[in-house]
């Protein structure tokens, strides 16, 4: 599958490097600075099976685009894509701020990160995914046998399964998490997750996992 990563950083490069590598997927890096060496050097380990170009190149090239930006870079980048009526995108970022008890999320009881990326991006399919983990975890999700989970949320019926796919394609277990008004559940989620690892000394190195009787 030909796939857009929009932002090529932690969490863009960690997926676009996974997606070549566990499924054979084609990646085109959406960036600021295509020619930037950062940008170069990553591109340089696909072996020809990556290429990077503006936010608009890869976002026509893409038959799924994954937004993996910093939050506030968020809508530009959605303009920067052009017309994406018709189009799916995945959503990773979180709406992380720094507040008076430190980061947090700047929105979330009423409106989640997704809503506002589906609001902004007129017609298109925004799926929230990706966001609940570490971006290492991204690279391998498995911990002795057991697949971590990553949840789906959007209210794209139709293109659900392909997206539910393309995440186990990571080596999750993926579960759907309903309609996409759900990100701001998945968006609290991803600050539990950060918060432990950050400030309550469990590190990177873990995941969420689902036990079921
Ligand atoms: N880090 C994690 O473990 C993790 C896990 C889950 C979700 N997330 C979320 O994923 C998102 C990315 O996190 P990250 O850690 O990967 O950040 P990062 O390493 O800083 O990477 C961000 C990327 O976005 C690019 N970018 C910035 N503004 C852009 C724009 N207007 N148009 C196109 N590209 C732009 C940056 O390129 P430049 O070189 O031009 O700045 C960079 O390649 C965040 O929203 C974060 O909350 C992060």
């Amino acid at each position: 599958m030909k796939l857009a990563i929009i932002g090529a950083g932690n969490v863009g490069g960690t997926l676009g490097t996974a997606w070549a590598q566990k499924a054979g997927h084609e990646i085109f890096f959406g960036v600021r600075n295509p020619a930037s060496d950062k940008t170069q050097a990553l591109v340089a380990k696909f072996a020809g099976k990556a290429r990077a170009g503006t936010v608009a190149q890869a976002a026509a090239f893409g038959e799924i685009i994954v937004l993996t930006t910093p939050w506030p870079a968020a809508q530009a980048a959605i303009r920067a894509m052009g017309d994406v009526n018709g189009r799916v995108i995945l959503d990773a970022t979180n709406p992380l701020a720094m507040g008076a008890d430190g980061l947090g999320l700047e929105i979330g009881h009423s409106i989640s990160a997704g809503e506002k990326v589906q609001g902004w991006a007129t017609g298109a399919s925004v799926f929230k995914t990706l966001n609940t983990t570490g971006f290492a975890n991204m690279a391998n999700p498995i911990f002795h046998g057991v697949k971590s989970v990553m949840f789906v949320a959007g209210d794209d019926a139709a293109n659900k399964p392909k997206v539910i796919a393309l995440v186990a394609a990571l080596g999750f277990e993926v579960v759907d998490a309903g309609p996409l008004r759900n990100a701001r559940l998945l968006e609290a989620h991803a600050m539990l997750w950060i918060e432990l690892a950050l400030k309550q000394g469990l590190g990177r190195d873990w995941a969420f996992a689902l036990v079921r009787r």
